[in-house]
């Protein structure tokens, strides 16, 4: 029970993969989570059966992080169910692969405004109830990509996530004083079931030989470092990015 008693909101939960992983090892520690996700009917869903096996406290609500309205109502919603938020779980973003040359500005704004600008805007509505309690975790999903050149038509994320990490140091720097701590987890191919939607077969066998660590990442590998640095002994890191990898960001 690391997390007894502590209060996360979590971003981009109900799918198959990192999000949702690490709302049911949040909640499983003892948090009570806020599970949200642009689909909400998936949000309620996911929440309703994390309360069923876990005995948490659950809250499922819609939110589309590239909305400045979506966002501040959870984070109000938040603090009236359960009075403070001690997590904050940047894992919304979005990829898709593309050239540079043939990226749109449709996709380009798609991309960044997800990845990069919606972990803003979640930073941004949680800090001042953070700083109120004197105390809060902050972790945001990464990707390798944000630090090694990639081929496949990965710069618009690329961008993204290297913007993230950077708004994080520098957040980091401005919320210390305060008791918080921002961090972020860098994975390299984690895989989920709904992977093959985004990638295509040969990008996956691609990324899955880059790693050198024999066996595949999992959600759940990514959830046990974001337990890490939200629970008491990952207190005294901040601005830093946990690569969980396999090794793969050696190569
Ligand atoms: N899977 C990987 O190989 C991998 C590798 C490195 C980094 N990441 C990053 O990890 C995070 C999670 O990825 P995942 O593949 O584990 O999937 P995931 O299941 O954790 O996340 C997908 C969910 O994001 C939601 N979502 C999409 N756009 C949204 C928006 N605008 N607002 C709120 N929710 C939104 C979807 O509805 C879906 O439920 C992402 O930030 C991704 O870039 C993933």
């Amino acid at each position: 029970m690391r997390l007894k008693d502590k209060v996360a909101l979590l971003t981009a939960a109900a799918g198959a993969g990192i999000g949702q992983a690490t709302a049911r090892a949040m909640a499983r520690e003892g948090a009570a989570v806020v599970v949200t996700d642009i689909h909400g009917d998936r949000a309620r869903t996911v929440a309703a059966e994390i309360a069923g096996e876990y005995g948490a406290r659950t809250l499922g609500l819609a939110c589309d992080v590239t909305s400045v309205a979506d966002v501040s109502r959870v984070v109000e919603a938040t603090l009236a169910a359960f009075g403070r938020v001690d997590i904050l779980f940047n894992n919304a973003g979005t990829n898709r692969p593309t050239r540079v040359v043939d990226i749109t500005d449709e996709v380009w704004n798609l991309v960044l405004g997800t990845t990069l600008t919606g972990t803003f805007y979640c930073c941004r509505a949680v800090v001042p109830a953070m700083i109120g309690q004197n105390s809060g975790r902050i972790i945001s999903v990464t990707s390798v990509a944000g630090f090694r050149g990639l081929a496949g038509g990965h710069a618009h994320y690329a961008a993204a996530k290297a913007g993230v990490m950077a708004f994080t140091r520098c957040l980091a720097m401005e919320v210390a004083p305060h008791r918080i701590t921002a961090n972020t987890i860098a994975p390299s191919f984690i895989f989920n079931e709904f992977i093959p939607h985004i990638y295509p077969q040969d990008e996956i066998d691609r990324m899955f030989e880059e790693i050198p660590y024999p066996r595949k990442g999992t959600p759940e590998d990514v959830a046990n470092a974001a337990l890490f640095l939200a629970s008491d002994e990952g207190e005294y890191m901040t601005g830093q990015t946990l690569c969980v990898t396999g090794g793969s960001w050696m190569r």
